[in-house]
């Protein structure tokens, strides 16, 4: 698989500002026993194909990306690069999530690492949609 590169300027890399933002309304999610329920009426962002939110805080152990593939598919990651735990990004047009840091570690949906700093891969959650709310099984 060809790996490619987020356009990101050098600031934005040694700062590790990730690309994704936090979802514009807060209600659309939810976390309770291990499982995040994203209700898909609230987030816009996850209305084409590559747009991404990111999840965080609300007692979730872990930092969460979620992505809409271009299969009609949603997929999640642990949001922490196994290299220094910066943020990832999706790569619009392929089916990776790439470090937003200066490393560049790239990884495919299944959370396999294809290039960079870091030396494992990243964790991959199950995804289910029912009509318009998604789960997410980050146990
Ligand atoms: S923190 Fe991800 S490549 Fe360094």
């Amino acid at each position: 698989m060809e790996v490619k590169s987020l356009n990101r300027n050098i600031i934005q890399r040694l700062f590790g500002t990730s690309e994704t933002k936090l979802p514009k309304d807060k209600s659309c999610w939810s976390y309770k026993d291990g499982k995040v329920i994203i209700d898909l009426t609230k987030v816009p962002e996850l209305s084409k194909h590559y747009g991404a939110i990111r999840l965080e805080g609300k007692d979730m152990p872990n930092r969460l990306l979620v992505i809409r593939g271009n299969d009609e598919f949603f997929y999640a990651f642990k949001n922490h690069c196994t290299h220094r735990q910066r943020r990832l990004d999706p790569v619009p047009g392929t089916d990776t999530v790439q470090c937003c840091s200066v490393g560049k570690s790239t990884f495919d949906f299944g959370g396999l690492k294809l290039s960079g700093a870091a030396q494992a891969d990243i964790k991959t959650y199950a995804v289910t949609k029912k009509d318009n709310i998604l789960t997410v099984l980050v146990n």
